[in-house]
């Protein structure tokens, strides 16, 4: 007899029916340039914040950067290939600023563009429609010397980046996101220290969300103005976040997350303001002086979508008086002024990143962002797990992550069957990479990646990712 105080095994299949998605859905798969292009001084490209990170010691696990990656700036065609037999739809991928812009003032690198160009023509050719991302997180180093994302003026040089990259690819990709994830890069970037740049200063995390926001609707201004058939977005990284017990003190502490995490992009970019809760909160962190007339009202132009990445939830709990607050990835400077509330495990199945497996998260999510913020399309531009994946007889059966693609899929379904507008679907990711401060220690793809031969294995994730794709929904469990 089964153990019911055991959690279920991770990797088993979720009885459910068979299910269909409306006709058109948009599957695609995502990548992002510092993780997988490799090629880090090839063509004119000159270092961003995660090569100088990367090549400090001490930031990445075993020191690993992405000097070479997947080599995908040399493999191009041939992943290209791969993704059109796997049937996918969509591939969204970003462009590196530091390559097509080098240093991040001036003008444009032909050689640097020259490669997104090719990658495009050769998406399309293949009838997979380019799903392009400006920006997902390799600022150009002299950017970061002169202030980085906390200095205002960042937010002009993005819109200049993005008027750049509009100009050379504008007439053949439709699809844009603006941003990949503003919380990572401003609080983890600047906050915690664990991403690039690697700093440490809470009131600096608050003036880069800020100022990332503010590039955001910058550069939609001029994408709208040049290219007023574009499909134009962002993508925030959005967790359900839940009270361990029902205590006010616990509600108090989910609050608080919330707003760090979710509310403090989705409030200014959708509704023009910051809620007066997360200024209050941040009362000991900042006046919130950096903001300027106007910026909400840049930040909050109309959007054609939304993208939402989604992997787990947060639960958490108040301090404890006298108990150290739980460690949470390196320190937990990334929520600056609610350092104390406690992030609780509650021993359900993890992913190898520890990430808690909640499938029904991604059902909250899309319906609040429905409900309580917009009625445009959303789509989930990135959703996936690492596991450890191990090659047998030169095949990869990655049962575990093909359960976790194949619940979020119904999770997904179901908040189509909710009301929710959602339009699509990117598996992250398309193939093994660098895995930020990880390095190459976690596996995210569903194509595997040798990376001493630089030879691609599709997993059975990926075989089975080609079927759902083949027949536009889930078979029967
Ligand atoms: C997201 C990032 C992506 C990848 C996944 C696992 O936060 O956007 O680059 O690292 O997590």
């Amino acid at each position: 007899m089964s153990d019911p105080t055991r959690p279920p095994a991770v990797g088993v299949l979720d009885q459910g029916p068979a299910i269909t998605f409306p006709p058109g859905f948009l599957w695609g798969a995502a990548t992002a340039a510092y993780q997988i292009e490799g090629a880090a001084t090839a063509g004119g490209r000159t270092p961003s914040i995660w090569d100088t990170f990367s090549h400090t010691e001490g930031r990445t696990v075993g020191g690993h950067t992405g000097d070479v990656a997947c080599d995908h700036f040399h493999r191009m065609p041939d992943d290209v290939r791969l993704m059109a037999e796997l049937g996918l739809k969509s591939y969204r991928f970003s462009v590196s600023w530091p390559r097509v812009q080098p240093g991040g003032s001036g003008a444009a690198n032909a050689e640097g563009l020259d490669f997104y160009q090719r990658l495009v023509d050769e998406l399309l050719g293949h009838g997979i429609e380019p799903w392009l991302t400006l920006y997902h997180w390799d600022l150009p180093q002299p950017l970061e010397d002169a202030g980085g994302w906390p200095a205002r003026d960042t937010a002009a040089r993005f819109a200049d980046y993005a008027q750049l990259v509009a100009d050379a690819l504008g007439d053949r990709v439709r699809y844009w996101t603006t941003l990949n994830e503003p919380w990572c890069s401003a609080f983890l970037g600047y906050g915690s220290g664990a991403h690039a740049p690697g700093r440490t200063d809470g009131a600096d995390a608050v003036r880069a969300g800020h100022h990332l926001m503010l590039g955001h609707g910058l550069a939609v201004q001029a994408l709208r103005a040049s290219r007023p058939d574009a499909q134009l977005g962002i993508t925030v990284n959005l967790y359900p976040v839940t009270p361990a017990t029902d205590s006010p003190a616990d509600a108090d502490a989910a609050r608080r997350i919330d707003a760090l995490a979710n509310r403090f992009f989705l409030d200014p970019v959708l509704r023009g303001s910051y809620p007066a809760d997360l200024q209050a909160d941040l009362a000991s962190v900042t006046d919130f002086g950096h903001v300027r007339d106007g910026d909400l009202a840049t930040i909050s132009t109309p959007l054609d979508l939304v993208g939402i990445n989604y992997y787990s939830r947060h639960v958490v709990a108040a301090p404890v008086e006298g108990e150290q607050p739980e460690a949470y990835w390196r320190a937990p400077t990334c929520w600056p002024g609610s350092e104390d509330v406690r992030f609780v495990t509650r021993g359900v199945p993890v992913t190898d990143m520890d990430w808690e497996i909640d499938a029904p998260g991604l059902v909250e999510t899309l319906e609040r962002v429905h409900r309580d913020y917009t009625d445009l399309p959303l789509y989930v531009t990135e959703n996936g797990s690492a596991f450890v994946d191990t090659v047998v007889d030169g095949q990869v059966d990655d049962t575990d992550r093909l359960a976790y693609f194949d619940s979020h899929l119904r999770a997904a379904h179901a908040a189509i069957g909710a009301g929710v507008p959602l339009r699509g679907y990117f598996a992250w990711s398309l193939m093994d990479n660098f895995e930020w401060a990880w390095g190459y220690t976690k596996r995210f793809g569903m194509v595997y990646v040798d990376y001493d031969s630089q030879v691609r294995i599709p997993k059975s994730s990926a075989r089975w990712y080609a079927e759902v794709i083949r027949r536009n929904g889930l078979a029967a469990q």
